[in-house]
């Protein structure tokens, strides 16, 4: 039988842990998101989610033994996000999986935020096969990737300033919207007219695989001084905000497929459970003959799922180790792991 992995996510507002067994898949899963905590304050407040994860760590890992209906002895192993990530949130899941690791006698491994959600479309079926491009697109990072393996990441383009999820967060404040913003704009635009407004695109023929979207949030905002306040008008808003952070990022996956002459797009993070993204992509992509894979919805945004899955993958690999001794990086390159 192959080796148990629980899997430990703390690096934002979500507590998520899950167990996966190679081979047979993932056993158990559980989540607990901070998202009523920090809505009132219109974004994370770092202390406050350190201590819910602190609160939330241990009877979660419990819930999934259960669910699983095993017991702490059959953990072989445990994965825990290093980073990047908020500094005490972190720390909180990396401090629980070593003193749990020291206590059972077993392995601990650091896995980088970024990777999970980059393999995390593994977990689903039919699954992507090893070389793609991933797109990384969560609230922190807009990142084109080469994935030829595990460990083997090669930046193509990212964001020169804010991130596509930071696009839609930020769109989404200016229309009087809560946090997270992206879910909650993408209603509103459900609701908006395509084509009412246009709001520029920029970099989208800058000849590279780079993005740009702070001036999308200065184009909103001069939009939405200049408009009556009323719903239609905020919907179209978000209509066409939404149509231009999916253009750009639609042209920049498909010229990245182009000159990578890879036909599988890879697409992780939590703007990938946005349904307009999808639709685009599989669209444009597909008429070119490629294929488009996303994780289930679920593990689109931050989750244990895929932290136990990506470590299971590098403790295939003999890493990971007894050492216990850790620490947390809350600032972390994707190109500087290996
Ligand atoms: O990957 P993630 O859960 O957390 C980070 O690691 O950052 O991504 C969160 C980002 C937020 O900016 C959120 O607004 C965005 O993903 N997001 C969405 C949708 N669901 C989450 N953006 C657009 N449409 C969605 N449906
Ligand atoms: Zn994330």
């Amino acid at each position: 039988m192959s080796l148990i992995t629980l899997g430990i996510e703390s690096s934002c507002d979500e507590t998520g842990i899950a167990l996966y067994q190679m081979g047979r898949g993932l056993l158990a899963h559980a989540l607990h998101t901070q998202i009523p905590l920090h809505s009132e304050y219109g974004g994370v407040v770092p202390e406050l989610a350190s201590r819910e994860h602190v609160h939330r760590v241990i009877p979660l890992v419990h819930q999934v033994l259960k669910q699983a209906d095993i017991t702490l002895k059959q953990i072989a192993a445990i994965a825990y996000t290093q980073g990047p990530g908020l500094g005490g949130a972190l720390l909180v899941g990396a401090s629980v999986a070593n003193a749990l690791a020291y206590a059972l006698d077993i392995p601990t491994i650091g896995i980088h935020h970024l990777e999970g959600h980059l393999l995390s479309p593994l977990l689903s079926d039919p699954a992507p096969e090893f070389p793609f491009i991933a797109l990384l697109v969560s609230g922190g990072h807009t990142q084109l990737m080469r994935v030829d393996g595990v460990g083997q990441y090669t930046l193509l383009g990212e964001t020169l300033d804010d991130a596509a999820g930071e696009a839609f967060d930020k769109s989404a404040k200016l229309l009087g919207l809560g946090y997270p913003g992206g879910p909650a704009l993408a209603r509103l635009a459900a609701q908006g007219r395509s084509g009412t407004y246009k709001l520029p695109r920029p970099m989208l023929h800058s000849g590279d695989l780079d993005f740009s979207f702070s001036g999308l949030k200065t184009a909103v905002l001069t939009l939405v001084k200049q408009s009556p306040d009323d719903n239609q008008t905020r919907a179209d808003i978000a209509c066409a905000a939404q149509e231009a952070i999916v253009d750009i990022l639609a042209h920049k996956a498909l010229a990245a497929l182009a000159q990578s002459g890879l036909s599988q797009l890879v697409v992780a993070g939590g703007v990938g459970a946005n349904q307009m993204l999808r639709k685009r992509l599989n669209e444009v992509i597909g008429r070119r003959g490629g294929t488009v894979f996303y994780p289930d919805l679920e593990f689109c945004t931050d989750n244990g799922a895929m932290i136990a899955f990506a470590g299971a993958l590098r403790l295939a690999q003999q890493q990971g180790g007894k050492d216990y001794r850790f620490d947390v990086r809350p600032r972390w390159d994707l190109q500087q792991i290996d």
